[in-house]
């Protein structure tokens, strides 16, 4: 069973802009981006088989939709986020007192040391990837290496449309890795190369990079993504996944997506 945090997109709006596809300008449409994310969560239950948890939405916190930011989760450990901007800030105490009610063995980084959640930190069953330098800090792997566990492999990230690992890197279920290349540094990208073999490696192209083909939720063999991806769809289907694509392009306003909506609890 696959468990996921969702929050409904009710207060969701552009209210600031803190990476580059956010538009003071350019509005969401409340109500498509309502049928959007239902149109998500039905695809994410019926077709890939997740059971969806809630959190409630709190009225000024636009990107409270974007779940993956709520923190990380393994097991009954959950550390909640810190967000880099203060506009995200104010989103921290309500992941925080979610994961307390419901149980979690809950860690707190130090104040100042930037993390993204699950937007950021991503992985396989025993390696994981850290996403840095725009988000989250570097050394906030080694506290959650220690708290996790678990191996955490440092990512530069590199260019801004990518801010978040989570828009360019996206593991599977069989061990297969959908990916963008350059939004990595170089050394990245040969770090990469060499933890995850060549033949388990499926390169996105730029223009479905750009629609956040890489922004998709894996569970078992169907993966839920963002529509208009033709290619990436055939990358996945290829492999022996089924793509199910779904239409998302009100989130795209804020620079999110089909995961960015979603975060793992199991
Ligand atoms: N507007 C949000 C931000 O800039 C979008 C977050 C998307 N989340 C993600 N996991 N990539 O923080």
């Amino acid at each position: 069973m696959s468990r996921l945090l969702v929050c409904e997109p009710e207060y969701f709006s552009i209210q600031y802009e803190i990476n580059p596809w956010m538009r003071l300008s350019n509005s969401v449409g409340p109500e498509r981006a309502r049928i959007q994310w239902q149109g998500l969560m039905d695809v994410l239950t019926n077709k890939a088989g997740a059971r969806l948890e809630r959190i409630k939405p709190v009225p000024g916190l636009p990107d409270m939709v974007f779940t993956a930011n709520a923190g990380s989760v393994l097991g009954r450990k959950a550390v909640p986020s810190r967000f880099r901007h203060p506009e995200r800030q104010r989103e921290e105490p309500c992941f925080e007192q979610w994961f307390r009610e419901q149980g979690y063995d809950v860690t707190q980084l130090e104040e100042g040391l930037y993390f993204e959640g699950a937007g950021d930190l991503l992985g396989f069953p025993d390696t994981w990837f850290g996403g840095y330098r725009q988000r989250s800090d570097i050394r906030a792997y080694i506290r959650l290496s220690e708290i996790f566990g678990r191996e955490i492999i440092p990512v530069e990230l590199v260019d801004r449309r990518f801010y978040h690992l989570d828009t360019c890197f996206c593991p599977l279920s069989g061990g297969e890795l959908l990916y963008y290349p350059p939004a990595f540094d170089g050394y990245a990208q040969k770090v990469i190369e060499d933890r995850i073999g060549r033949d388990r490696r499926l390169v996105v192209p730029e223009s479905e990079a750009l629609r956040f083909a890489c922004n998709a939720v894996c569970i078992k063999q169907r993966v839920v993504l963002p529509e208009g991806c033709a290619e990436t769809m055939a990358l996945l289907a290829d492999r022996g996944y089924e793509p199910c694509p779904s239409p998302l392009d009100e989130f795209m306003k804020a620079g999110g997506s089909a995961k960015c909506l979603t975060l793992a609890l199991d």
